[in-house]
């Protein structure tokens, strides 16, 4: 197949999140497109903020954040707190806030799902601190749940695709499972 090089950009689909963390003493929010999961076991994350974001210095400072994953019902309240800075807006009454085993980062009772994250390690890139954090608690709404295990059709998380917030699409396989019709015997 003929290949076009397009530069060096990173293409695809990420989550977006809301990234809550208690700066100055007050809850704060920031969306972030750059999360990943890194481990289960232990269960790790990582997120990548920009240097001169507000939000930063709270999380060094408190060694906690949380990540908050959004439904369609908070996308422009995502998209706000992504757009105006803590250092000149006071997000903190933006959602609902809730905490958990710590008061060093707030959750949104408006996420389907809500994890608590501490902090393990900070890489220092040029223009990002990418904050590695482990799960700490891992909240979900009860109507989420299908069996008692977190249902993702239920939770219906929002993604950020070329620009835009679109929904999970449908399914087209089967993980741990299509693959193994190719295992030679
Ligand atoms: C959809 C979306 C995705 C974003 N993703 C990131 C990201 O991955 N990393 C980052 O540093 N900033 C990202 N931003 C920008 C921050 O959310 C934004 O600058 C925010 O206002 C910073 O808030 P703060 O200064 O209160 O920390 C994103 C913004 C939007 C709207």
């Amino acid at each position: 197949m003929a290949k076009s090089m397009v530069g060096n950009s990173r293409i695809g689909i990420s989550p977006s999140v809301i990234v809550g963390a208690v700066v100055n003493g007050k809850a704060n929010y920031i969306t972030l497109g750059q999360y990943s999961g890194l481990s289960m076991n232990p269960p790790m994350v990582c997120i990548s903020t920009r240097k001169a974001h507000y939000t930063n210095a709270g999380i060094k400072e408190n060694g906690y954040f949380s990540v908050n994953i959004p439904s369609d019902n908070v996308v422009q309240k995502m998209d706000y707190v992504g757009l105006v800075s803590g250092k000149d807006t006071d997000k903190s009454g933006v959602f609902t806030n809730f905490y958990g085993a710590v008061d060093k980062a707030p959750m949104i009772e408006e996420c389907p799902v809500n994890m608590l994250c501490k902090v393990d390690r900070v890489v220092d890139l040029p223009n990002y601190d990418v904050f590695f954090g482990e799960i700490i608690e891992t909240y979900v709404d009860q109507d989420c749940l299908t069996d008692e295990k977190p249902d993702m059709e239920k939770i219906n998380q929002v993604l950020l695709s070329g620009g835009k917030y679109c929904h999970v699409g449908s399914e087209c396989g089967n993980a741990f499972s299509d693959g193994k019709a190719l295992i030679k015997k």
